[in-house]
This record gives C-alpha cells, structure tokens and sequence, in this order.
C-alpha cells in the first residue's frame, strides 16, 4: 500500500536553533541547547517508525567558522550530552557513525566520538549518522583524491562507497527544518534522488508529530527515478 510506504534512510538538517532563540528573546546557545534536546528525542522516534538509517547534519564544515563563543558552546553541549547518548543507543542496538572532517574539531571531542562508536559498534537495529564537521564537497573531493592516489579510474557504485557514507544507502527522505530552501553543502553526491521536504518549523519545534507529517507525504510521493 502506498501510504504505509517508510523511507529507510532519512536525513535531517537541523536548521533554526539560533532563531528559536531569537523569537524567546534568549542568546543563541539556549536554541543549541533546546536543539540538543529535540535531536535526542527525535532521534529515538525515528527508529521507532522503521526506519533504518537516520543522518542528522548537526555542523557543517562552514559553521566551523562561525564565532568562537558559539562554537565552544556546542562543543560544551557536545561534551556533557554525548557520553550518555551513545549508553542510550547501546542499549537501543542502534549503530552510531559519525561523518565529516575530524581535523577539524578538538581533540577531547574526537576521543568522546572514537569512543562512542566503538561503544555502539555492531547495532543492528539500525545506524545513526551524525554528520559534524560535514560538508558534501569536501567528501566528494577526499573520495576523488583517495582514488587519485590509486592511480586508476573508479566506477560509480565503487566511488559511493568511498564516500563517508561508505555501504549505507543513500538518503530517501532529506528533510530540512528552518525554512530556508537549500542543502547547505549537505550529502549533495548521496542526495541525488532523494526525496526533499522542507519545512518552516524551526529545529527545536520539530515534534515527533512533525516527522510522522514528513513521513506522510514521503508516503504519498512517486519516485520515478528518471523512468516513466
Ligand atoms: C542550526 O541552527 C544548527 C547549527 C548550524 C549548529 P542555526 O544555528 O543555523 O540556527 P539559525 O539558522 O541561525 O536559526
Ligand atoms: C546548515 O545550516 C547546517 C546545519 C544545520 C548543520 P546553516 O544555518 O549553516 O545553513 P545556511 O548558512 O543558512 O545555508
Ligand atoms: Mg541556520
């Protein structure tokens, strides 16, 4: 039945933090924080819809250059929430994989990531990618210099997997909170026919009822992909 259709991958980008703050007259890391909670949350209802793999873009490559203070901020946030996730998804058997550039972020931050992974290695309920530090181009770029290096010409499925998303299949659904109409240097490879859906409702606003609303008109989607 075309309606009970479940997407086995959803991406989210979890955009709004900083206006829901705004609207509340509170600084920006109350939106992060606000955010942090929903993404929890949200997180764990996913999974409880059937769905498979769940990608959640929490900082891009270009955020990076956003204001110390702020970038401290989620990083703090980073560090006292974490640990007690990753127990979380332990015991839910769901896998967590985190993407994007680890150069990048500091070191105490990669050990609680490395750490995390390895607590949660082998889930089989379902994989959790976080993507921190992310950006699509740079991962095409690192997956076109890794077969340079090889010195041979790759094929398409081939190159995929060498992407950070390795095996796990592309994206069905990407959903876009916050109301701005773009990707943002999200998955742009693994997107190329996915599903989009974006939504005004700012990141820490998304209910579990607004996600089961995403996954509803995925339902009612027809994906053709280029076919008839
Ligand atoms: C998204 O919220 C979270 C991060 C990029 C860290 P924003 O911080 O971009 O919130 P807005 O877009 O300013 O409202
Ligand atoms: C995209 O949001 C990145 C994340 C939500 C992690 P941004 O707030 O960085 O996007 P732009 O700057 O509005 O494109
Ligand atoms: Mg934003």
């Amino acid at each position: 039945m075309e309606g009970s259709r479940i997407p086995r991958h959803v991406a989210v980008i979890m955009d709004g933090n900083g206006r829901w703050a705004k609207k509340r007259l509170l600084p920006r890391g109350a939106g992060h924080k606000a955010g942090m909670n929903r993404m929890i949350a949200l997180s764990e209802h996913i999974f409880d819809r059937g769905v498979t793999f769940c990608t959640l873009y929490a900082l891009s490559t270009e955020n990076l250059s956003r204001p110390k203070e702020e970038l401290d901020g989620l990083y703090a946030l980073f560090r006292e929430y974490f640990p007690r996730n990753t127990q979380t998804l332990k015991k839910k058997n769901i896998t967590l994989k985190v993407i994007g550039d680890r150069a990048l972020l500091p070191a105490d931050v990669v050990r609680l990531i490395c750490e995390g992974e390895a607590l949660t290695a082998g889930g089989t309920r379902g994989t959790l990618l976080l993507a921190i530090g992310y950006g699509g181009r740079q991962d095409i770029l690192s997956a076109v210099n890794a077969a340079v290096r090889q010195g041979r010409e790759v094929g398409m499925e081939e190159f995929s997997a060498m992407l950070s998303t390795g095996d796990i299949p592309e994206p069905d659904l990407l959903i876009r909170t916050g109301g701005e109409v773009r990707l943002s240097n999200f998955l742009l490879w693994q997107s190329a026919y996915s599903e989009l859906y974006f939504t005004d409702v700012l990141f820490p606003d998304f209910s579990d009822k607004e996600l089961d609303r995403a996954l509803e008109v995925y339902a009612g989607r027809e994906r053709r992909f280029g076919k008839i």
